[in-house]
Order: structure tokens, then C-alpha cells, then sequence
């Protein structure tokens, strides 16, 4: 990992009206996000972690400038691209891509792949010869590790696990810089999520990608990640190497989120800790710290103010104002269930 940050995100908001009006009286926002910062840093997968609501899908729009931002800043490969213009974002749009979760929809059944994959070099208007076109198909297949014979196939003739790599395809054809993946094996079984994330895995290695990892399941987080953003309510309550978050969480959210994830056979049994409650509406958050409400360590002091992210240990920040709790990492067996995930299968 190299230290120049590809991607800075700078105190992010994005909040939505609810009655569609900004400036009628008593309006009320959803603050899908809520004031984050991070960055990823070149060649850096970072993973962005949270229930369903916490706003991840919002930050992936917002960074790929989807939507706007309500506030705050984004600077892509050193350049402010918070609010640049249409024209300018289209060569900024080229380095970044987009793959979502699920690659029924996101694949045009009348489309051959070859088509498919041809098509972002027309979006971004990339001036190259037939043979170079045809060289980048080629490349693109051979990395995702399908073969040259599959261009001229078509979505229906190919499993899940297959259509996402041909959505993979497409998003590497214009030679991206960073990737934002959203729940990119949600939809996937599980014995085919490990082959997706080995092939990220691999993008990282052999193109120097950076990829903004968003889902909501931590173990699966957990495999990919250099870094983990934990997200609540529209903020990041912690941020840490991956083995730091795994091995000495230091925010009761992440210790839940740990907690939760089901035991290899045979492990010993832990406590799992049972978040009680629904997450609290982002339209009406709680006072204070917004996890108070389902926090087994609240005092009454975490009513007052919203905990800021502050660093722990060098890298390592948390959003807690509690410094003398002692939480439960997460089983040595699914630390070690990380590392071997990521030599299984071929990609
Ligand atoms: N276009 C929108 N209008 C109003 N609220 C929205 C819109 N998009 C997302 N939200 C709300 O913002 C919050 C965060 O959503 P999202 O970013 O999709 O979360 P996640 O991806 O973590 O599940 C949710 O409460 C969602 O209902
Ligand atoms: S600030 Fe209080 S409520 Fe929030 S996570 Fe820490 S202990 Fe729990
Ligand atoms: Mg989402």
C-alpha cells in the first residue's frame, strides 16, 4: 500500500428532504450521511460495513458523483471533483466504476458480452482501432478468468458467479483506478461469494486497483479488506486495519457485528451479542450517540453529545466516549478462516 490517499472523502453529507421540499417550514431530512471522512489509499481495498440504512450505498452514489453531496468534499487522484461539471466528470468517471449487486440486472440480456464490454469505450468516447478494442476484450475476459470464447456468448448462458465476472469485465474496460463495489456478491451463493472475492482479491494484486468494498456483512468484509469503516446511522463509529477491527474492536457496534458472525464447527461458543431493537430511523436519530439505544454499555452521559472519530492507536480510530471497556474480538477461528479464505480456489 502506497500513501498517497486516491481517494479523499472530507466531512460527507447527503441528507434528503423527506417531503421533497428544501425550504418549506418544518421540513425534515433523512441524513442517509452524516458527516464522513476517509480515505483509500492507492492500491487499497477499503471495506465499508453497516445494516441495511446505514448509508453505505449513499456513499459509493455520492464518491462516483451519481448524486450530489448536501456538503463536504471529494478529491479523486488529487483533483476536487465535489462539484465538478458534467463534461469533466465523464474523464473522471472513466478511472472509477461502478459494480452492484447483482448481475442479473445489471447485464442486458440481448447483449452479447462482447458487446457489453464494448460498450463503456463508447461512453467514454475512447478513440482506439479495432484491434486495440478487440485486444482490451480479450484482456478484460482473460483477468476476470473466463475465456476468449465467451465474448459471443450471452448473459442466460452463464451462472451467477460468471455473470458477475462479466460485470467485473465491463468495469475494468476502461482501466479504472478504483473500483466501488456494492454488495458485489450479496446475490451470489455462498461457495460462489469466495471465488468473487479471490478474483477482487487478485484485481488488486495484478492491477494495483484500489476498491471501496461496501457491504453488510462483516465476515465478508473481513476476507477482502485492507482497512474497515464500520458505519451506523449515516457516520463511521470505527476505522481500523482489518486485523485491529478483528482482533481488539474498540466501538460496542463493531463488537455486536463480530458477535454475530456464525461459528466455524467446532469453534467454542461465545457470546453473541443480540442487538435488541430496530435501527432507529435516520429521519430521527437519537440524541448524542445514535447507537445509545441499542448500546449495552450506555451511561447517561452519551445522551448529550455525538461521539467525534478519534484515533486510538496509530490508524485505528473510534466514535465512543467510553476509553475503559473491554470488548470481545472476534474467535480466533474466523481470524484464521480470513487468511486461508483468501488462498482457496482458483480465480
Ligand atoms: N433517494 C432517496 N430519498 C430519500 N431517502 C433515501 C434515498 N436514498 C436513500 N435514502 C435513505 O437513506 C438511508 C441510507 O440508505 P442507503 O445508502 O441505501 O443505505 P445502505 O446502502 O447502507 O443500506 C436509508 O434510510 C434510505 O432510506
Ligand atoms: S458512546 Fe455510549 S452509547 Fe455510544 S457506543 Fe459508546 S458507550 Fe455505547
Ligand atoms: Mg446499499
Amino acid at each position: 500500500m502506497k500513501s498517497t490517499p486516491l481517494l479523499e472523502v472530507q466531512d460527507l453529507k447527503k441528507w434528503y428532504a423527506t417531503d421533497g421540499r428544501f425550504f418549506s417550514r418544518g421540513r425534515q431530512y433523512v441524513k442517509a450521511v452524516d458527516g464522513v471522512t476517509f480515505e483509500v489509499f492507492d492500491g487499497e481495498v477499503l471495506g465499508l460495513v453497516g445494516e441495511s440504512g446505514s448509508g453505505k450505498s449513499t456513499i459509493g452514489q455520492t464518491v462516483l458523483r451519481l448524486t450530489s453531496a448536501s456538503s463536504g468534499a471529494i478529491r479523486f487522484d488529487g483533483q476536487d471533483i465535489t462539484s465538478l461539471p458534467r463534461r469533466a466528470l465523464r474523464a473522471v468517471r472513466e478511472r472509477m466504476q461502478l459494480i452492484f449487486q447483482d448481475p442479473y440486472a445489471s447485464l442486458n440480456p440481448r447483449k452479447s458480452v462482447q458487446e457489453t464490454l464494448l460498450a463503456p469505450l463508447k461512453i467514454h468516447r475512447l478513440k482506439l482501432t479495432r484491434e486495440e478494442r478487440d485486444a482490451r476484450v480479450a484482456e478484460a475476459l482473460r483477468v476476470v478468468g473466463l475465456r476468449p470464447e465467451h465474448a459471443h456468448r450471452y448473459p442466460h448462458e452463464f451462472s451467477g458467479g460468471q455473470r458477475q465476472r462479466v460485470v467485473i469485465a465491463r468495469a475494468l474496460m476502461t482501466r479504472p483506478k478504483l473500483l466501488v463495489a456494492d454488495e458485489p456478491v450479496s446475490a451470489l451463493d455462498v461457495s460462489i461469494q469466495a471465488q468473487v472475492i479471490n478474483l477482487l482479491a487478485s484485481l488488486k494484486q495484478k492491477l494495483g486497483l484500489s476498491i471501496l468494498f461496501i457491504s453488510h456483512d462483516l465476515a465478508v468484509v473481513g476476507h477482502l479488506s485492507d482497512r474497515v469503516a464500520v458505519m451506523y446511522l449515516g457516520r463511521l463509529v470505527e476505522i481500523a486495519p482489518t486485523a485491529a477491527l478483528f482482533g481488539q474492536p474498540r466501538h460496542p457496534y463493531t463488537e455486536a457485528l463480530l458477535s454475530a458472525i456464525p461459528e466455524v464447527d467446532g469453534a467454542t461458543r461465545r457470546e453473541r451479542i443480540v442487538l435488541t431493537g430496530e435501527v432507529p430511523s435516520p429521519r430521527n436519530p437519537p440524541s448524542g450517540c445514535a447507537f445509545r439505544t441499542r448500546c449495552r454499555y450506555a451511561l447517561p452521559a452519551c445522551a448529550i453529545e455525538t461521539p467525534q472519530l478519534r484515533v486510538v492507536s496509530p490508524l485505528h480510530f473510534k466514535a465512543c466516549i467510553r476509553d475503559d471497556l473491554e470488548l470481545q474480538p472476534a474467535t480466533e477461528q474466523i481470524s484464521t478462516a480470513k487468511r486461508t479464505f483468501a488462498q482457496e480456489g482458483e480465480v
